[in-house]
């Protein structure tokens, strides 16, 4: 994490009137401001083709209210902040866009000195290449250490198209200019894997296929799709949030220990890890993953509808609202240890986790009697939400003679920290600020992420599930997430609450 950056900054939002940046980036820029993270002489500027000034300050304030994690802006704190924050209305097409956004940028350099400048692309990804290509002409592009440009997903929707993307970019910006997000890595708890790894000695020696016996990484989701149904029906759980985030999740647990803190070893290590991973196509795809749909179902007792009848969407649609997945890691360390994946939308409860289940004690001294199901020890890491890790052992209970139940040791952020955590989007424009390419995606870790789920796009498309819809909304997923574990003697790990310190 990067300690904040004197150097004046410049960040221009393009898509302001969108819901991004109500929702995520102006509450997390408030929120680096009210830190004292931001650099004292900063710009924000929202571009958009419509509205102006006036509708974009309501429209961001009310952000705050419903979105920001401290709630309503404080009134002497917001009018000290909307002093740093202007609205251009253009066109992406027209080079004077582009034109007046640099003379806005001059003119604020004029007075406080060389700034970086960020140009957060919060657009739909159609327009990505003409918004580089616009910044490129006017001379927003060319200061390989101050510009900098900052993508967000979907990069692309296969690897041809990402390729294709990342050469639009690449004709106006170098690599080390390029920011993609996946917000999943400015995530504390995603950071912390990392510092639990390689910060104690204790875990390492065990962390491998000796004593691992696979590891489960569940993303799931209680909402529906809410109003991007359009979106969501051209992209489906597998480009949304498998090549992305469960990706990453899973680079984060098999990588290997870094050398040192570096941006390129860090992502070098995850390449290292994606490359790694056992390719789909030599195998049947379809043994080795899942794919579900939501029917209608409740939640909180109330009814909710199916995807087929959400907005936007296709009564008929074959989009997967739901993966599961095994994938090995075929290295020295993870060969022939399965990892589950799986993500989905509509599922019982909202829960990001990684469960470690290591192998069983080799021999087992106790009486058959001594516990009613042995459980070998398991690690869980809530990401989301009740933030913590617990580790599961076998314990003694009290009383005469030797049984054994199942107890845990908890760590929660909540009740060990004072200070709340940060939104991921508030740690990344500050790594982006200053110019910190560590927690972004390289344009090679996309590719192989791509490469990776590729051959399950590919026969996905080519046989569309006539079992759709195939799950409840409300429920854990199609029964068949549960086969896949099942035909190799396994279950899903039931949720695990963090017990509060
Ligand atoms: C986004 C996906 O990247 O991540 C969404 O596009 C999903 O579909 C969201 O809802 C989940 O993020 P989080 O932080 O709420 O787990």
């Amino acid at each position: 994490m990067n300690a904040p950056t004197s150097q004046p900054a410049v960040v221009t939002i393009f898509g302001a009137a969108g819901d991004l940046t109500k929702r995520k980036l102006m509450p997390a820029l408030y929120n680096l401001f009210l830190d004292k993270q931001l650099p004292s002489h900063f710009l924000i500027i929202g571009v958009a083709r419509r509205g102006d000034e006036q509708n974009f300050r309501d429209y961001i304030k009310e952000g705050m209210t419903e979105f920001s994690r401290r709630g309503a802006a404080d009134p002497k704190k917001w009018a000290e902040f909307i002093q740093h924050v202007t609205y251009t209305v253009g066109d992406f097409t027209s080079p004077k866009t582009f034109t007046h956004l640099a003379e806005k940028i001059h003119k604020f350099e004029e007075t406080n000195g060389q700034s970086s400048r960020i140009f957060y692309l919060s657009t739909p990804p159609a327009v990505f290449g003409l918004i580089a290509d616009g910044l490129g002409a006017a001379g927003l592009a060319s200061d390989k250490v101050n510009d900098r440009i900052v993508i967000e997903k979907p990069f692309g929707r296969d690897l041809e198209s990402s390729e294709a993307l990342n050469n639009e970019l690449l004709k106006s910006f170098d690599e080390k200019q390029i920011y993609r997000i996946d917000h999943y890595l400015g995530k504390e708890t995603v950071q912390n894997i990392l510092a639990f790894r390689f910060a104690n000695a204790l875990y390492e020696p065990v962390w491998n296929r000796r004593y691992v016996d696979h590891v489960q990484i569940t993303v799931s989701e209680d909402v529906g799709v809410e109003k991007r149904g359009g979106y969501y029906e051209t992209s489906g759980a597998l480009r949304d949030m498998v090549q992305n985030h469960l990706l990453q999740l899973l680079c984060m647990v098999a990588m290997e220990p870094l050398v040192s803190f570096d941006a390129d070893e860090v992502r070098n290590k995850k390449v290292d890890v994606l490359k790694a991973v056992r390719p789909l196509g030599r195998m049947n795809p379809h043994d080795y993953s899942v794919r579900g749909q939501y029917g209608p179902g409740t939640k909180d007792g109330l009814a909710v509808p199916g995807y087929r009848q959400e907005t936007g969407v296709d009564p008929k649609s074959t989009t997967e609202t739901f993966v599961a997945l095994k994938l090995y890691v075929d290295n020295w360390r993870w060969q022939d240890v399965p990892f589950y994946l799986r993500t989905g939308k509509r599922l019982s409860r909202k829960l990001s986790q990684i469960v470690i289940v290591f192998r069983p004690v080799p021999h087992l001294m106790f009486d058959a009697n001594a516990s009613e199901s042995f459980e070998p020890n398991r690690l869980i890491i809530n990401i989301q939400p009740d933030e913590g890790i617990i580790l599961k052992f076998q314990a003694k209970e009290p009383g005469a003679g030797m049984r054994l139940s199942t107890v845990s040791m908890g760590f929660d952020y909540e009740g060990t920290f004072t200070s709340s955590s940060r939104e991921a989007y508030e740690t990344l424009l500050q790594e982006v600020i200053s110019g910190d390419t560590t927690l972004f995606m390289r344009d090679d870790q996309e590719r192989v992420a791509w490469n990776i789920v590729e051959p399950l796009l590919e026969a996905w498309a080519s046989r569309p599930s006539n079992a759709f819809p195939n799950y409840s909304a409300g429920s854990w997923g199609p029964e068949a997430a549960d086969m896949l574990l099942a035909r190799d003697g396994r279950s899903w790990a039931n949720p695990m609450l963090i017990p509060k310190s």
